[in-house]
């Protein structure tokens, strides 16, 4: 699930395009126009798109997945709370990346720059990533994976953000694999 630009969700689909257990099998977002949805046509993957109302109002979203046969949902830049029917369809089973070391600098609203102007403001020396489980409350599931990258003073948002998407984008997907094969 994404709903941004979707370089990760692009490094996840790219990673398992030929591998031999675990696919990707949908694309869902909320943004009719996300760049994510672009990856569905090049790696012919199917997409799902979807409101406030049909997530929120009902549960049918959880009958999507099933008629997919999917068994884990990735968040992959997916910026709304997932809803309780959800997480308890799929649960330890839905991942998601949040672009800090949890539990600092997360929670709602951390997302995007704010994220990374908040580590700038804190004066922290390391920032990183952290891959955890979803459940009701935003970016306090359990961790599964993080890794540090050191910081420069000289450092300002942009540099950190993009030091950042270099580990995800490194991670990620590996991070993805472990977990299923260990589930
Ligand atoms: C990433 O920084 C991720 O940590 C956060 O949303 C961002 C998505 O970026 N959850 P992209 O759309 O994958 O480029």
């Amino acid at each position: 699930m994404a709903s941004g630009t979707g370089s990760n969700a692009r490094k996840i689909v790219e990673y398992f395009s030929k591998h031999e257990h675990i696919n990707v099998s949908l694309l869902a977002s909320n943004k009719k126009q996300a760049g994510v949805l672009g990856i569905c046509e090049e790696y012919e993957i199917d997409k799902f798109v979807f409101n406030k109302s049909y997530f929120y109002g009902s549960e049918d979203f959880v009958n999507v997945l099933k008629s997919q046969n999917i068994d884990f949902v990735i968040l992959a830049g997916f910026l709304w709370m997932i809803p309780k029917y959800l997480i308890e369809a799929y649960k330890d089973r839905i991942l998601n990346i949040h672009p800090s070391l949890l539990p600092k600098h997360g929670g709602k609203g951390m997302y995007g720059h704010y994220v990374h102007e908040a580590v700038k403001a804190a004066g922290e020396t390391e920032t990183g990533i952290t891959i955890h489980l979803v459940n009701e409350e935003y970016d306090r599931g359990r961790a599964i994976f993080q890794r540090k990258v050191q910081l420069e003073v000289s450092d300002d948002p942009e540099t950190i953000a993009s030091k950042v998407l270099e580990l995800e984008h490194e991670f990620f997907p590996r991070v993805i694999e472990d977990y299923i094969y260990r589930f």
